[in-house]
């Protein structure tokens, strides 16, 4: 495996990793319901913050590293606007999942898709995946479109896969191969 590449730079962002006194910034978008509506987890309390940022550090520690929870940064104030992960979640099939998150007055500017072919990018040109997967709600319009605009196929719907605050929702399966990604879309 190669020396991980971070922080990961894109024209306009910064995806770092956290630390601990982000804690505060990240709390703005995950305690935010409308942030949270498709995600398992949230609204978070001040705790599962904290807890979440403990767990995004502490996953620095695993050799080899195999999650990068990153803070989603504004390139020139530094100021942070979201998350995004990759995690190896499939290690000997060097398969990974991804995701994103981002601060709900950033939306809509084009940032949830330059972070996520930068994520995608770091997945395949610095760990060396083979597959890369997203799951979304079917409901959740912008990520199947920032999904799509990052080259990933819909290969099934998952059905009640998952359930968001007591009710059972279907999931998209979203994939990338390595074999499909061109590196310089990780510019565009
Ligand atoms: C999903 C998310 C990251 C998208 O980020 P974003 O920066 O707003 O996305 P972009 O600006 O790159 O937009 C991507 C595309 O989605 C479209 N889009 C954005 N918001 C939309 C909306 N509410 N309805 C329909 N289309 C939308 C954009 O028009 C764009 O498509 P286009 O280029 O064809 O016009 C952001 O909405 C978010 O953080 N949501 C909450 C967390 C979440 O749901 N994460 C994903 C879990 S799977």
């Amino acid at each position: 495996m190669p020396d991980w590449k971070l922080p990961i730079t894109t024209p306009r962002l910064v995806l770092r990793d956290f630390v601990e006194e982000d804690w505060r910034s990240v709390h703005e978008y995950g305690s935010d319901p409308e942030v949270v509506r498709f995600m398992p987890w949230g609204p978070n309390t001040e705790e599962d913050t904290r807890a979440f940022v403990a767990r995004a550090l502490s996953a620095r520690q695993e050799k080899p590293r195999r999650t990068f929870e990153l803070a989603v940064t504004l390139g020139e104030s530094g100021g942070l606007i979201g998350g995004c992960g990759i995690r190896v979640s499939r290690p000997t099939d060097l398969g990974a999942d991804m995701g994103y998150c981002l601060r709900r007055d950033c939306w809509g500017r084009g940032y949830g898709t330059e972070l996520s072919l930068a994520i995608v990018g770091f997945g395949f040109e610095e760990l060396g995946l083979h597959r890369i997967i997203a799951t979304c709600d079917p409901d959740n319009v912008a990520s199947v479109r920032v999904l799509e605009k990052t080259g990933m196929k819909r290969e099934a719907t998952l059905r009640e896969d998952s359930r968001i605050r007591g009710v059972w929702r279907d999931s998209y399966l979203y994939a990338i191969l390595e074999s499909e990604w061109t590196p310089s879309r990780g510019d565009a």
